[in-house]
Parts: structure tokens; C-alpha cells; sequence
């Protein structure tokens, strides 16, 4: 019987096995990689760079682009890589970091997304206190909370993951290393040893979205008392990008880590780890004005000052 320390690397689950679906999957993934990275990469920008975004709504938006873009470059480069070279490795310490790094920023995602919740029921319930509770030593404390509680939800699962036995082969069914993918190649008896983890996760994550839906409840009886049609609407879009994101968020990973079939895992992989890094963006620039202008501003500069500079190199 072999066990984990006999392995060097896992396989993962190959996305297509002729030249041409892998050259397909490769593109693809470009595409969808370029466009997290310019998506995300102009909402930093544009926060760090414009006084006028410099509120918490905005300062934790900039935690929540960078941790999705911390997200879809752990798992798509590296299988747009394996694509590319027609290989399914990765290494050992390669598969830890893929865990450590998917755990840290998803369970670092959904607590800024709880913050961010609490934010926009402050402004909307409390708007007359919004100043003094969201104060920016209290914001930096909860970003700061939200970020450990990742890191710690990282440690304990890759510990105890990869403390494991290995009994059944380092195949891992997922186009990156997953928990409860590697937990299905564990010995069957000591699979119980970390269940009190996935209890722990699962119990903060629920406590998490009891949290969301209170704050929901509160915001939309708040909203439901303002007197004029113009002051709703105006407080309904002052939340609705981040219930929006929100729900992309649970609705792509409430999906059962492994169903029947490999195929399905693969789509259902897909939905939560790839897509909401990239589309979460474009719901927030979508219809928000100020971040639009923003935007505009970013874009318009950076073309100006390239042109600039091609200007200069072409004297
Ligand atoms: C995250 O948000 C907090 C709270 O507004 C802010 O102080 C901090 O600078 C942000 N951190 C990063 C890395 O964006």
C-alpha cells in the first residue's frame, strides 16, 4: 500500500485529449483570464488611484478584486499550461499550494463579501452614523479579520488535508487540486479524522450567510420605508451590485463537491472558480456611475500617456 509520501505529483483531470480541444480549452481560458486580469487590474486602479472612491464600499471592492485575482491565477494558468504542454501533472508542493491558496482566498472572499453586507446595511439603515461606525481604523479591522479568518481556514484544511494517508493513487478527478478531490484518494477509515474541519468551515460559512440574510432583511425594510420612488430606487442600486455578486457567489458554490459524473465536476469547477473572479467586475461597473467615470478616467490617461510616450520615442 503506497501512501502520500510516496508521490511527487498528482494528475489532474485533463480538459480534452486531442491537439485540437486542448488548443480550444487553452484559448478559452486566455480569454477568460485576460479578462478577469483587465477587469480586476481597472477596478484597483481605479479605487487607488481616484480621491473620490477613497470610501470603505470602494476600499473593500479593491480586497475583493484582489483576492479574485488571486483566485483565477491559482487554478487557470496553471491549466492552461498543462493544456499547452500536453501534460496533466502538478507537483506535490504545487497541489498544496493550489488548497492552501483556493481555501485562503474563497473563504477570504465570502468574508469580505459579509463585510461588504454589514457596509451597505450601515449605509442604508444608518445613514446618519455611517462616519463614526464605518470609520476607517474599524474598516481596516474588519478587512483585516477578513483576510485572517482565510488564512486560517487555509492552514487548517491544507494541514489536515494533505496529513492524510493516500490509499487510492494521486489521480485528482478536478482540473485542480480541490479538497474534497484529494480527500476522496484518503484511505476510507481516516477520512473521518477531518471532518471536524469541513464541520468548522461549513458552520462559518453558514454563520456567514445568516448574517448576509439579516442584513438583507434590514436593508430592504429600511428601503421599503423611504418615502419617495426616486429615494428606493436610489438605495435599492446602492446594494444591488453586491447582492448580485453575492448570489453568483453562493449559487456557483452551494453545487456538491463531487457528483456523479467527472464531467459535470469539471463544469460545476468551473462556474465557482473561474467565472465569478471574472464576471464580478463587470457586475460592479455595470451600473455604478462613479466607478464608471472612474474607469473612463483611468483609461483615457493611460492612453494619453502612452501616446505620449510613443510620441516621445518616435522624436
Ligand atoms: C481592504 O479594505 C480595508 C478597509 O477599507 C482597507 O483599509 C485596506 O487598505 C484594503 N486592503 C487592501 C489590500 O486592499
Amino acid at each position: 500500500m503506497s501512501n502520500s509520501s510516496s508521490f511527487n505529483e498528482f494528475l489532474l483531470l485533463p480538459f480534452a485529449d486531442t491537439q485540437e480541444l486542448q488548443l480550444l480549452h487553452f484559448s478559452l481560458f486566455l480569454g477568460i483570464y485576460l479578462a478577469a486580469l483587465l477587469g480586476n487590474g481597472l477596478i484597483i486602479t481605479a479605487v487607488a488611484c481616484d480621491h473620490r472612491l477613497h470610501t470603505p464600499m470602494y476600499y473593500f471592492l479593491l480586497n475583493l478584486s484582489l483576492l479574485d485575482l488571486g483566485a483565477i491565477s491559482t487554478t487557470v494558468p496553471k491549466s492552461m499550461a498543462n493544456s499547452l504542454r500536453d501534460t496533466r501533472t502538478i507537483s506535490y508542493s504545487g497541489c498544496a499550494a493550489q488548497v492552501f491558496l483556493i481555501s485562503f482566498l474563497f473563504t477570504g472572499e465570502f468574508s469580505v463579501l459579509t463585510v461588504m453586507a454589514y457596509d451597505r446595511f450601515v449605509a442604508i439603515s444608518k445613514p446618519l452614523h455611517y462616519g463614526t461606525i464605518m470609520g476607517s481604523r474599524a474598516c481596516a479591522k474588519m478587512a483585516a479579520a477578513a483576510w485572517a479568518s482565510g488564512f486560517l481556514n487555509a492552514l487548517l484544511h491544507t494541514g489536515n488535508t494533505f496529513s492524510l494517508p493516500l490509499c487510492k493513487g494521486n489521480v485528482v478527478e478536478q482540473f485542480f487540486c480541490d479538497v474534497p478531490q484529494i480527500l476522496k484518494l484518503s484511505c476510507s477509515d481516516s477520512y473521518l479524522r477531518v471532518v471536524w474541519a469541513v464541520v468548522i468551515t461549513l458552520c462559518l460559512a453558514f454563520g456567514c450567510f445568516v448574517f448576509i440574510v439579516l442584513s438583507y432583511v434590514q436593508i430592504f425594510t429600511a428601503v421599503l420605508r423611504i418615502p419617495s420612488e426616486q429615494g428606493r430606487h436610489k438605495a435599492f442600486s446602492m446594494c444591488l451590485p453586491h447582492l448580485t455578486v453575492v448570489s453568483l457567489f453562493l449559487s456557483t458554490g452551494i453545487f456538491p463537491p463531487s457528483l456523479s459524473s467527472p464531467a459535470l465536476d469539471l463544469v460545476v469547477a468551473v462556474l465557482y472558480s473561474v467565472v465569478p473572479p471574472a464576471v464580478n467586475p463587470l457586475i460592479y461597473s455595470m451600473r455604478n456611475k462613479e466607478l464608471k467615470d472612474a474607469l473612463r478616467k483611468v483609461i483615457s490617461w493611460t492612453f494619453f500617456s502612452s501616446g505620449n510616450i510613443a510620441f516621445a520615442l518616435h522624436k
